[in-house]
């Protein structure tokens, strides 16, 4: 894979949602690609989050593309909503999802790039007969519900699994990692086949946004390119 194409997502999540127009404008001019929005509904996941009139409002201020993470038990009830409001990227969690090829297909209908999210304990092979179909998949690597959390080591290997598997199947899917991502593993997860990096406190909990955007796209550069 080549590192140059390597997109930062900051998570919202860890953003100040007492100033969540101003944090937007801060973070579209720290550099960042895309805007990672994670959709909680306390029933999947111990927390809630924000909901769809909130990404109505983001998406006003926002020029960058939206990636709503859903981490909630019925996904298909927001794919329309998230279609109107005019998100870019929709992902939900195999875990939640009893008809996966089915919602994968109503969500890409809509011109909305489609993914499968793995909990860091789910089989990679869950997405073996949808890898065609799907855009994207997001791979956890902490257990899904807060921001802050520390890095999953064995999801290293998953990322390498799947990335091995994409190539021999010839396939385009762009992988997504979230949850504990910092400068001190993007070269890993990069060098594994991640090409889309989430990181939500390490860029937030930081009063220089652009330089820790800047330090996560160094470390692609850094990387081994084929
Ligand atoms: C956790 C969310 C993440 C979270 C990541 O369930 O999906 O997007 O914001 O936060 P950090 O980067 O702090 O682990
Ligand atoms: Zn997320």
């Amino acid at each position: 894979m080549n590192a140059n194409n390597v997109k930062i997502a900051p998570s919202l999540l860890s953003a100040d949602f007492g100033r969540l127009k101003e944090e937007i404008s801060l973070i579209e001019n720290a550099g960042a690609d895309i805007l990672h929005l994670d959709v909680m509904d306390g029933h999947f996941v111990p927390n809630l989050t924000f909901g769809m009139p909130v990404i109505q409002a983001i998406k006003k201020y926002s020029k960058l593309p939206l990636d709503v993470h859903l981490m909630v038990t019925n996904p298909d009830f927001y794919i329309d909503h998230l279609a109107n409001i005019g998100v870019d990227y929709i992902s939900f969690h195999v875990e939640t999802e009893y008809h996966v090829n089915r919602l994968l297909n109503k969500i890409k209908e809509k011109n909305i790039k489609s993914g499968i999210v793995l909990n860091p304990a789910t089989n990679w092979n869950q997405i073996e007969y949808v890898a065609d179909i799907m855009d994207f998949i997001l791979l956890m690597t902490v257990n899904p519900g807060f921001g802050g959390q520390s890095f999953i080591l064995n999801c290293l290997e998953k990322i390498r699994i799947i990335s091995k598997y994409k190539t021999i199947r010839k396939l385009n899917f762009e992988i997504e990692v979230d949850g504990g991502v910092t400068d001190q593993n993007a070269s890993d997860l990069i060098n594994a086949g991640a090409n889309i990096l989430v990181a939500g406190s390490y860029i937030f909990n930081s009063n220089n946004y652009a330089q820790q955007i800047r330090s996560l796209k160094l470390c692609s550069q850094n990387c081994l390119t084929d």
